[in-house]
């Protein structure tokens, strides 16, 4: 072999281990010096999972021969009846294409749909490589300085200049709500402008709605940008999948809905032969369980109050309860946020203490989560990791923005998730109380990182 070749291509060169990973490097390496660090850093749903569809999982064990590409019949049908019945439309199980998480779909995605994409700043970390490994440009589309989530025209447009300017063709734009990593929720009127702004340019619009289930407020639930999929030119493409709501993103399945239109029929066309020839099928025995999962009193003949619409009600609760808990904690101590409306993330800027962060030499959002890992025990991803430009000054700037999940502070160990786990989501569904001491301890860590700074 000529070693002075690569090995590698130079677009695969590029990539590198997700800094989600990278931070569970450095909270095992803290760790093991003896030190606590409670993790914000991770957002992986914890609960334990729901009993009748463990039981499914178990029963289906058995089941080891490949899966339709596109799917199990019964599990498109059944997601399809679900979203249904969020969104008050029609989805026919033909629009609905299975994989293994929806990571894949989206990477898929990214490859067969032509042009460059516009996203807005900040996003979820794997868009960025996906984009980049595609092959095709990316140009952010800068938000609101408070939420940092909301797209103005203007930001959009100014976009899509930039993108025409640079002698891009700006084709795709994906949007992410309840988002990671902001916990914001598109309004009505935000879906609407994105969707006409979309309609207007031909672009693809991708709608990552895999916390949907997650809404604080009941009526953003059926928020979507899926609703104007319809018709002879509906271009919007939605995901989701069981890895949020159903805390089994180990159980690898996510799925993406494509309008009934002609151009949806042919993306979806193109991304079963994707399919077919990257991953094959989604794992049986979680295709199996799924159906049980997506199963709703809203799409099937369910009964109201059905296991599973009380398993999503007490995990949507215990998430509201924990990320609300927790903005209040991060606002009483001085620290610029916004009220999370979905999801399980908080976005916060440190901006308010930049003075005393400067003199300890923390000057950008690596800095940052560094120093809180290192010297407060408290694990969170630095704004740069979601796009931001840690060169850049002011509160919108992510120089000192964090993203924050909450997700690891219900139980302390895989056993305590079991053990303690259906007690927790039986109380939260009763509208009790509930006790959550990692939870405290992030706050008291908060507040002694705070008054660190204070005496700077
Ligand atoms: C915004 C967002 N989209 C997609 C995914 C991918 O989830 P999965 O591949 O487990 O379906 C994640 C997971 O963290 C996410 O946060």
């Amino acid at each position: 072999m000529d070693a002075s070749q690569p090995v590698i291509t130079a677009s695969a060169a590029k990539l590198h281990l997700s800094p989600t990973l990278e931070i569970n490097e450095l909270v095992h390496r803290v760790r093991a010096t003896g030190k606590k660090v409670i993790h914000l850093g991770f957002g992986e749903a914890t609960f334990p999972i729901q009993e009748e569809v463990l039981q499914c999982h178990r029963e289906a064990c058995n089941s080891t021969s490949y899966l339709p590409v596109a799917g199990l019949g019964e599990l498109r049908e059944r997601i399809a009846a679900y979203q249904s019945g969020r969104l008050n439309i029609p989805i026919h199980a033909d629009q609905v294409v299975v994989a293994p998480g929806s990571k894949p779909l989206l990477f898929a995605l990214f490859d067969i749909l032509d042009g460059d994409v516009l996203l807005p700043r900040p996003s979820w970390v794997s868009y960025e490589p996906q984009i980049a490994h595609a092959g095709k440009l990316l140009f952010w589309i800068e938000t609101d300085e408070h939420g940092r989530h909301n797209l103005t025209e203007k930001a959009l447009d100014n976009a899509y200049t930039s993108a025409v300017d640079a002698g891009a063709r700006p084709r795709i734009m994906l949007i992410n709500s309840p988002s990671n990593p902001t916990g914001q929720v598109f309004s009505k009127e935000q879906v609407s402008l994105i969707v006409k702004f979309c309609r207007g340019r031909s672009i693809t619009l991708i709608s990552d709605e895999i916390y949907s289930d997650i809404c604080f407020n009941a009526e953003d639930v059926q928020i979507s940008a899926f609703e104007s999929a319809f018709g002879e030119d509906g271009t919007v493409i939605m995901t989701g999948g069981l890895s949020k709501t159903y805390s089994a993103g180990g159980w690898r399945v996510g799925y993406a809905i494509f309008p009934s239109s002609p151009v949806g029929k042919a993306i979806r066309q193109s991304t079963l032969a994707y399919a077919s020839e990257c991953w094959s099928a989604a794992s049986a025995p979680s295709q199996i369980a799924s159906i049980k999962a997506f199963s709703s009193s809203r799409a099937t003949s369910e009964p109201i109050g059905s296991a599973m619409d009380t398993y999503r009600e007490a995990v949507n609760c215990l998430h509201r309860m924990c990320t609300t808990r927790f903005y209040h904690a991060l606002q009483n101590c001085g620290i610029a946020v916004a009220e999370p409306k979905g999801s399980f993330y908080l976005y916060p800027s440190f901006q308010p203490y930049a003075s005393q962060l400067q003199k300890i030499g923390v000057v950008t959002s690596q800095d940052l989560s560094k120093w809180l890992i290192e010297e407060c025990g408290l694990a969170a991803l630095p704004g740069s990791a979601f796009g931001e430009k840690d060169e850049r000054q002011g509160v919108s700037g992510g120089n000192l923005r964090l993203r924050m999940a909450t997700s690891y502070l219900y139980f302390s160990s895989e056993e305590e998730k079991y053990s303690k786990g259906y007690a927790l989501l039986k109380s939260a569904a009763a509208g009790e109380e509930v006790s959550l001491p990692l939870l405290e301890e992030a706050i008291a860590a908060i507040q002694a990182a705070v008054e660190k700074l204070n005496t700077q």
